[in-house]
C-alpha cells in the first residue's frame, strides 16, 4: 500500500479589519446579513455574504425550524439564492461570520455546505474563496473550494458504467 498526502493551506487574520477592501466590504455585509437570522433554537447566528462574477452580492443567514433538520445554514441560504437569482454566474468569494455575542463566536462551515460549495466551484469552471470567522475574532481565508473537501464526492461515481 501507497500512502499520499494532501495538504491543507490557508491564511489568517485577527480581525476582519485587516482583510483587503473588497473582503472586508463583504464581510461587513455578511455581519448585516446575520442580524436576520432566525435561531430561535441553537441561539447560533450565522451571516453570509456571496460575491458573483458579475458583481452583485447575494447574503443569507441561517434559517432554523421546530423540525430540526429542515433548517438551513447561512451559507446554503445564500449560495441557492445566488443560482436561483442569477444561474449561471460564477460565485468568487463567500464570507460566513458568527454572532459576536455568542461564546462560540466562531464558524467553519459544516460538511453539507462544504459540499455545496465544492459544486457550484466545480459547475463554474471557477475558485471560490471562503473566509469564515467572527466579528470580533480571527479570520481564516481559504482561496481554493478544494481545500475544504478533500477527497470529495462527484458525478464520477454516478455516471459509472459498473453502476449501471
Ligand atoms: N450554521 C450555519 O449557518 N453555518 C455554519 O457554517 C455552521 C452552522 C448554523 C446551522 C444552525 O442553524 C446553527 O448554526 C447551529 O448549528
Amino acid at each position: 500500500m501507497e500512502y499520499k498526502e494532501i495538504q491543507l493551506r490557508y491564511g489568517q487574520v485577527n480581525h476582519f479589519s485587516e482583510l483587503n477592501p473588497e473582503d472586508k466590504v463583504l464581510f461587513e455585509k455578511a455581519i448585516e446579513a446575520m442580524r436576520n437570522a432566525y435561531a430561535p433554537y441553537s441561539k447560533f447566528k450565522v451571516g453570509a455574504a456571496v460575491a458573483l462574477a458579475n458583481g452583485q452580492t447575494v447574503i443569507g443567514s441561517n434559517q432554523e425550524n421546530i423540525a430540526y433538520p429542515s433548517g438551513l445554514c447561512a451559507e446554503r441560504v445564500a449560495l441557492f439564492s445566488a443560482g436561483a437569482i442569477y444561474p449561471g454566474v460564477a460565485v468568487k468569494t463567500i464570507v460566513v461570520v458568527a454572532d459576536p455575542l455568542d461564546v462560540r463566536a466562531t464558524v467553519s462551515p459544516c460538511g453539507s455546505c462544504r459540499q455545496v460549495v465544492m459544486e457550484y466551484q466545480r459547475l463554474h469552471k471557477n475558485p471560490i474563496r471562503m473566509l469564515t470567522g467572527a466579528m470580533n475574532g480571527p479570520v481564516t481565508i481559504i482561496e481554493n473550494a478544494n481545500f475544504l473537501l478533500p477527497l470529495a464526492f462527484f458525478d464520477a461515481g454516478l455516471t459509472n458504467p459498473a453502476n449501471d
